[in-house]
């Protein structure tokens, strides 16, 4: 009963994607099981790249089925652009599974994510604008549109006809918008409707058959920890559950098949949107980061904030997902750097020193992160593929994260390629 769940670490963009796509090799199913198009994963096999919002990373091999799980929230038309887009690859679409019990982000959630973005002014949390908070909402809240609605065009439009009953006067009275119109959605939603609806099944039956059979079936999060809506930086944080504990909910499978958790992990730190983040970097040595690593984002082409690593939240991530195994990303964006830091310690305003993550927003606001120091390295290491192949410094850099973390080193990422990786060991 092997479900290993691979999740980010930080606030997203660790290079989950590339982790996803080397692991489900061993795989027969990999699975998302909550966000939607607020996600970008990366996935680079020679000189293509294909940049997944939606889809799960196993898509690109031919043996493993994809999955969208119940805790998904799916763009319909997004879905479909996408899947030709990866159909314009050579990528073969046919084994992907999507979930009746998702919910459908409708026009009117993107509209709404926009427009209180807008009404937040300097207080924006820098969304995506993928409607991501709006669909979940709607979901909580017991009224949101899913995918075994869109598929049945009767029902779609009656549902959509019910839902704008409320959803324009929130549009209109709060926030001085234009109504939608029932007729308008379902126009635009047909077509999708139609391609997706074949696709449209029992995704926890699915995954529970193949580890009944003893396959191996990969948890793909997205988004991240700190970007969770229980355990992060809220409200500075996405509608979902990106952390382990959320794969079992949004997959639909007990948390006994989990045999691994394996914690994606950049580098160093970064992060789009607003919120605190005690590593960021305001000098040159940021700057440098930002360009080297071209750190904009792969949905939204925003700059990314970027630091140093920070070990006290990480040691929290670690702890609240139970990591099994670092997956540690894009170290050779570090190269050339004479001294790398590593947050061991944060200060806070009172003046004391702890490794314990503090809860309290005004504090994490305040909080000063305190660095250890080690020597940098200048070696081109893309080519590196075994640990002992990396220069010495590096090795020093991976061994002290993994042991400030207490958590095993499993694969460390040394280039964007599908190739470019130390493989340390199989969780499967
Ligand atoms: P995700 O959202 O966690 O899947 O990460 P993104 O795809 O948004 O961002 C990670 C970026 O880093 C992508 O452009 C990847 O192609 C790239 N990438 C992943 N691993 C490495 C690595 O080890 N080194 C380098 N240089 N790039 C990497
Ligand atoms: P991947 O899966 C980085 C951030 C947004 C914003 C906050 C809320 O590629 O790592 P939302 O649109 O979800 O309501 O935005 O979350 N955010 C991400 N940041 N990577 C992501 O996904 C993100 N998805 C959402 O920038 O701060
Ligand atoms: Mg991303």
């Amino acid at each position: 009963m092997p479900a290993i769940v691979v999740i980010g670490a930080q606030w997203g963009d660790e290079g989950k994607g590339k982790i996803v796509d080397h692991l489900a090799e061993r795989a027969a199913l990999v699975v998302r099981f909550q966000g939607g198009n607020n996600a970008g994963h990366t996935v680079m096999i020679g000189d293509t790249v294909l940049k997944l919002h939606q889809v799960p990373s196993g898509i690109t091999r031919p043996n493993v089925a994809a999955v969208m799980g119940h805790g998904m929230v799916i763009n319909p038309p997004a879905l479909v652009e996408e899947l030709e887009m990866l159909e314009s690859h050579g990528v073969v679409t046919d084994n992907l599974h999507i979930s009746a019990n998702a919910h459908v982000v409708m026009p009117y959630h993107l509209a709404l994510d926009a427009l209180e973005e807008q009404r937040r002014g300097p207080l924006a949390l820098g969304t995506t604008k993928r409607g991501i908070g709006p669909a979940y909402t709607d979901k909580v809240a017991r009224r949101g549109l899913r995918m075994q609605d869109l598929v049945e065009v009767d029902r779609f439009r009656r549902r959509t006809a019910e839902a704008l009953e409320r959803v324009n006067l929130e549009l209109t009275r709060i926030y001085g918008a234009e109504p939608m119109c029932a007729d308008d959605i379902v126009e635009q939603y047909a077509p999708a409707a139609r391609r997706l609806a074949p696709l449209v099944t029992d995704t926890s039956l699915l995954i529970h058959e193949a580890l009944g059979r003893d396959e191996n079936v990969l948890l793909e999060g997205a988004q991240a920890t700190m970007l969770d809506i229980d355990v992060g930086t809220y409200p500075f944080v996405t509608s979902s559950s990106p952390s382990a504990g959320g794969a079992c909910l949004g997959a639909g499978i007990s948390p006994l098949h989990v045999r691994e958790v394996i914690g994606v992990v950049k580098a160093y730190t970064s992060r789009v949107g607003s919120g605190p983040f005690p590593t960021e970097l305001h000098d040159a040595v940021g700057d440098w980061i930002i360009e080297r690593g071209h750190e904009y984002g792969t949905s939204t082409g925003r700059r990314r904030r970027c630091g140093w690593i920070d070990l006290v939240s990480l040691r929290y991530a670690a702890r609240i997902n139970g990591l099994t195994g670092i997956a540690l990303t894009r170290l050779d964006i570090l190269s050339g750097l004479n001294e790398l830091k590593l947050c061991v310690r944060y200060r806070l305003p009172d003046g004391t020193e702890t490794c314990e993550y503090p809860l309290d927003t005004n504090v994490l606001a305040q909080t000063e992160a305190v660095y250890e120091s080690l020597p940098g390295f200048e070696e081109d290491i893309s080519g590196a593929r075994s640990f002992a192949e990396l220069p010495e410094n590096a090795q020093a850099y991976c061994q002290r994260v993994a042991e400030l973390l207490g958590v095993p080193l499993a694969l460390i990422s040394v280039g964007a390629e599908r190739n470019d990786l130390v493989a340390l060991r199989w969780p499967m």
